[in-house]
């Protein structure tokens, strides 16, 4: 079994040595938990993709908070220091996990403004607007991350709101030290910045006097005034008053259709989670609005009847049965998914054991199947640095698998003047034309079509799993099209190819989404005997950029908890 690291132990040995430089350089050593790329815990542990809001989200955890009060903090804290993804403006799913009681989740999932309707991304001739969809303010649907943090709050928090809010609102305040990858972000999104915002002299992101460099401080004041708000009135300083003020007088001068009535009717939603099993692990995973739980679900009850480990990792032949697997799932996903309270999604029929077992017997062991036609578009994504995923642990065993998002990088590029938060660009999640792909490729009908106060079809996969009733592994992450199958193969990589928590997230990742059909390893991940023997199979290779951010914890053996943040980001574990 080849268990090649795609991100080799040197290259984590110097990067931890270098941001450990830079973090004890700024933060005396006066602090009680451990913290890196990779950590290893005692009792609990923070993933995100920002050093800043771990270190957030650990001190809640040390000061007694649990694992809904450290999410509440981590969440506030993301919108501040990773502005690509982190938000107010957008939405997600939550899987918690409490260590005595029942599995829950969350999704606060943006939603359809009021006015809107199924063609409003075609033209006259009904032709898609390009770009309508995905920038500028008729690209937001209506924000769901604060409604959703506080109703967890309500239900699961123990330390005032108030003061779970306070780390964002200094660091917002009083500033943080960028890294070297959001300066060269910022520096590459500044044009783009400027052309959608009405005034870019108050974008926090847009510097005019010089490049941002690693190390520069950025500092937003408005966004500290959003959150003042919050911190004062709750649900009702987002939702009502100046903040929604500002964003409904954002929305409208440009083209945007959000009222103050969509804002004030905004409601996150409890929802059944997705279980299943898999080699006798419990899997919870997020349902409708998300596709994930079901897909992932898909995937796994297919893969039990395939000796993985023993087949090997990123072996020809253990590729082409992911690969024949995911091509039907995604087909799946693209007719049957959407909003399930829109639109009737046939779980039972999506996740039963015969009709698995039948897709599972049209596999052939060595040939590649056609996926009809093949689309022409293009998949050369940039590093995927939208949306972000974090995983908690408390001291006490509770769990918590947060996906969040303003969809991508940096949403509808549009900041809320006065406000200082960007919008969302979700509403490209919906299926603007039957047959007409988006943004990641992703095919939809009429069940992911666009009604007044409907959710937009997510991907979005946050999962937790239990092994013999006890917690054993956290885990979710980025990357429109390709979250479902990199927390599949995490958990494959864990489960079937015994990796640790750390190999299983820096392993090069594979993906395929049924069309088009193209077998998308990152570069560099696959051997080139094992690309050719897929080819031999039948399948086209293209290799592509990074893929994902896996923020992931796992319970080894001993009972510690492994915490590992994805190479491929500044994502950081921190724990004690
Ligand atoms: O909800 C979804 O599936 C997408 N809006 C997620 C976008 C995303 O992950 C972008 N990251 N690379």
């Amino acid at each position: 079994m080849s268990t090649k690291r795609f991100y080799s132990s040197r290259f984590y040995l110097v990067r931890v040595f270098v941001l450990a430089v830079f973090v004890s350089h700024f933060f005396a050593c006066s602090k009680s938990y451990e913290e890196g790329k990779t950590v290893i815990g005692n009792k609990a542990m923070v993933v995100t993709a920002h050093p800043e809001a771990s270190r957030v989200g650990i001190e809640v955890l040390e000061n007694g908070g649990n694992a809904i009060d450290a999410m509440v903090a981590v969440h506030f804290a993301l919108a501040v220091v990773y502005p690509a993804a982190g938000n107010i403006g957008g939405g997600g799913f939550m899987i918690y996990r409490p260590v005595d009681g029942e599995v829950s989740s969350l999704d606060f999932r943006e939603k359809a403004p009021l006015a809107a309707f199924e063609e409003m991304y075609q033209d006259e001739n009904g032709e898609i607007i390009d770009g309508l969809s995905l920038a500028g303010p008729m690209a937001s649907g209506v924000p769901g991350s604060v409604d959703g943090m506080i109703q967890a709050h309500k239900k699961y928090g123990s330390v005032p709101l108030k003061e779970l809010i306070a780390p964002a609102y200094k660091l917002a305040k009083k500033g943080f030290y960028i890294t070297e990858k959001q300066a060269k972000n910022y520096n590459r999104y500044k044009s783009v910045f400027i052309e959608q915002n009405q005034d870019s002299t108050n974008i926090p992101l847009v510097r005019f006097d010089r490049k941002w460099q690693e190390g520069d401080l950025l500092v937003q004041q408005d966004l500290a005034s959003t959150l003042k708000r919050i911190q004062d009135n709750g649900r009702d300083g987002f939702y009502k008053g100046e903040t929604a003020q500002l964003l409904v007088a954002e929305m409208k001068a440009g083209n945007g259709i959000i009222e103050l009535e969509d804002m004030a009717k905004y409601e996150a939603k409890w929802r059944t989670p997705i279980t299943g099993e898999y080699r006798g692990l419990k899997v919870y995973s997020m349902g409708p609005p998300s596709s994930g739980g079901i897909a992932l679900m898909q995937l796994l009850k297919m893969s039990a009847h395939f000796p993985l480990g023993d087949l090997g990792f990123h072996q020809a032949k253990t590729i082409h049965l992911m690969t024949e697997m995911e091509r039907r799932v995604y087909a799946d996903r693209a007719k049957h998914l959407g909003d399930s309270d829109f639109w009737d999604v046939p779980k039972d029929d999506l996740l039963d054991d015969g009709y698995l077992k039948s897709r599972v017997d049209e596999i052939h062991l060595t040939n590649a199947t056609d996926s009809e036609q093949v689309l022409a578009m293009n998949f050369d994504h940039q590093e995927s640095e939208e949306t972000t995923h974090y995983s908690i642990v408390d001291a006490n065993g509770n769990a918590v698998s947060v996906t969040t998002t303003i969809n991508s990088g940096y949403g509808s590029k549009v900041f809320v003047t006065g406000a200082g938060f960007l919008m969302n660009n979700e509403m490209d999640d919906f299926s603007s034309k039957p047959g007409v792909p988006n943004v990641y490729g992703l095919l939809g009908g009429k069940a992911n079509a666009i009604q007044p106060e409907k959710r937009m079809l997510s991907a979005m996969t946050p999962t937790i799993l239990e092994k013999d009733g006890e917690l054993f592994m956290v885990v979710g992450t980025p990357g429109g099209s390709t979250i479902i199958t990199s927390v599949y193969q995490t958990i494959l990589n864990v489960v079937d190819h015994g990796m640790d928590m750390r190999e299983a997230v820096s392993s090069a990742r594979v993906h395929h989404q049924w069309k088009p059909n193209f077998i998308f390893p990152e570069k560099g991940g696959l051997e080139e005997t094992t690309k050719s023997a897929l080819e031999e199979m039948g399948h086209t290779i293209k290799e592509r950029g990074s893929i994902g951010r896996v923020d992931a914890i796992l319970v080894n053996e001993k009972g510690l908890l492994e915490g590992a943040g994805d190479p491929r980001g500044d994502d950081w574990a921190a724990g004690f």
